[in-house]
């Protein structure tokens, strides 16, 4: 509700061209340093979802970590990293996309989820949905089935939204 996307908002910082001329850098590492502001919103994305709809919590490296851990905790389920390429040290599945600015590849270990299990997907920020959508591709090869995507900000102009159609996304703050 209100409530929840004035904390956002409260706890972004615009930071023009960053990391690249043109893009409008939404900081929002002031947001996660702050202890009963995080502690509300991490509770109110649980209170969307509601505790019980997911088995696991996936987060996106690198912003998505430190939610995902916090909502995982907080509902006594496990997380799973959705990591940058390269990192996982087993076998794993592997999705390039396109990024607002640039290219990049996520990778999930194989095996990483229960077959059928419900996984919610976790990041801080929905922008075009190229990181989203090569996640969610992700979890579902690797056995999982996607519960949602949540995100504390969405940049509904950049209809990342429509993209991810029709998984069910929630974003606390849409600018
Ligand atoms: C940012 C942000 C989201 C993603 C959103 O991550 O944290 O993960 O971009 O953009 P999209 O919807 O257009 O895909 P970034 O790739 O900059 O990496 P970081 O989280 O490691 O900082
Ligand atoms: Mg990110």
């Amino acid at each position: 509700g209100p409530e929840m996307a004035a904390l956002v908002a409260g706890g972004t910082v615009d930071v023009p061209d960053f990391p690249k001329p043109g893009i409008v850098f939404k900081d929002l590492m002031p947001f996660f340093g702050d202890g009963p502001t995080f502690r509300k919103v991490i509770d109110g994305i649980v209170a969307h979802w509601g505790a019980g709809s997911f088995d696991v919590v996936a987060g996106v490296e690198a912003r998505g970590f430190v939610m995902a851990a916090a909502i995982a905790y907080a509902t006594g389920t496990g997380v799973v990293p959705v990591r940058k390429a390269g990192k996982l040290p087993r076998p794993a599945f592997s999705a390039s996309y396109g990024l607002e600015y640039g290219e990049a590849t996520l990778e999930v270990s194989e095996g990483a989820f229960v077959p059928g299990q419900r996984v919610l997907v976790v990041d801080d920020v929905l922008a075009t949905g190229g990181t989203a959508g090569a996640t969610m591709d992700l979890v579902e090869r690797a056995g999982g089935v996607v519960a949602g995507f949540t995100v504390l900000m969405e940049l509904g102009f950049l209809d990342g939204r429509e993209r991810l159609s029709p998984r069910k996304v929630h974003a606390l703050l849409t600018v």
